[in-house]
């Protein structure tokens, strides 16, 4: 059965005990309103470790439009059915803000450079909301492996830097990309989406897989005409505001200007007052 806790003592309780029975212990942290990229990753979680837990809170710190945190979906009992149903041992879900930032709370974790560029560079103080709540979730449930998924390919790469960066004793795990049929990447974003911005979603996919396919057959070639291109079919397709389209190197992000190294194409892009992002491997 799936345990709740609703605090850190609670969480620890509970991982101390599998810890202290020889168990491995894999952590999924979520904002919860779950969809199938979510479940993976715990499904994921159980294949690797013994015990795997969930975590859901909707972390103010790393929204940067109050509407956006107001919007995001909630739905808890649903995520205790799904997380059951995948056979999740403990979820760790406060009740309250001050859970996880009680009176006083003032510290800042912070990944310089990664946290600047593409998503940073659109949603400032973003990725340090992430790394800081990140980084509490992994000394509070202190698990063997985290796992997170390549539809955030930015956040992945920077929790890694930081673990690595602050000797955080936890394997950080990468799962590919869960998407709908038509190729749109599961998001609970999406539950925003009108049925017409819906049908529209999946272009960004399409144009993001082509984008690369064509960058790939020449290593050596430019690839901004390429990008320039992609934005002007997303743009003609009905995406109402291009944040960014951009070939970056898959391992560090850093700048790339042609398939020097293995890339990652990586784009954001707004239907309406919903903002999606997607991303897919290049080479
Ligand atoms: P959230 O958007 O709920 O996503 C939780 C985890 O699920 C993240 O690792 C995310 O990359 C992964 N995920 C979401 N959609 C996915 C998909 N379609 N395929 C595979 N994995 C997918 O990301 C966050 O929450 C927060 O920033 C968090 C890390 C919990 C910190 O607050």
């Amino acid at each position: 059965g799936l345990a709740i806790a609703r605090d850190v003592a609670a969480l620890r309780g509970q991982v101390a005990g599998w810890r202290r029975a020889g168990e491995t212990v894999g952590l999924v942290p979520t904002m919860g309103a779950l969809h199938e990229g979510h479940l993976t990753l715990v499904r994921r979680a159980k294949e690797r470790c013994d015990r795997a837990v969930a975590t859901i809170f909707v972390n103010p710190k790393q929204f940067d439009r109050k509407e956006d945190l107001e919007s995001y979906p909630r739905s808890e009992a649903e995520d205790v059915r799904l997380l059951e149903s995948v056979g999740c041992d403990l979820l760790f879900a406060p009740l309250d803000v001050a859970v996880i930032y009680p009176p006083g709370f003032v510290t800042r974790v912070s990944v310089a450079g990664l946290s600047a560029c593409l998503d940073g560079l659109h949603r400032p103080g973003h990725f340090d909301g992430v790394t800081t709540v990140v980084s509490k979730l992994l000394l509070q449930a202190l698990p063997d492996v985290a796992f997170f998924g390549e539809k955030d390919f930015q956040q992945q790469t920077i929790v890694r830097r930081m673990a690595r960066d602050l000797d955080i004793p936890v394997e950080i795990a990468a799962v590919p990309t869960v998407r709908e049929a038509d190729g749109l990447a599961m998001s609970s974003r999406n539950r925003l989406l009108t049925p017409e911005q819906r049908a529209l979603a999946p272009l960004l996919a399409r144009v993001l897989n082509e984008t690369a396919e064509a960058i790939a057959v020449d290593p050596t070639a430019e690839a901004a005409p390429f990008i320039a291109q992609a934005r002007l079919r997303l743009g003609r397709g009905g995406f109402d505001k291009i944040d960014y389209v951009e070939l970056r190197a898959a391992d560090d992000l850093g700048e790339l200007a042609s398939l020097e190294r293995p890339g990652r194409l990586l784009a954001a892009a707004w239907l309406g007052r919903t903002r999606l992002i997607d991303n897919v491997a290049v080479g």
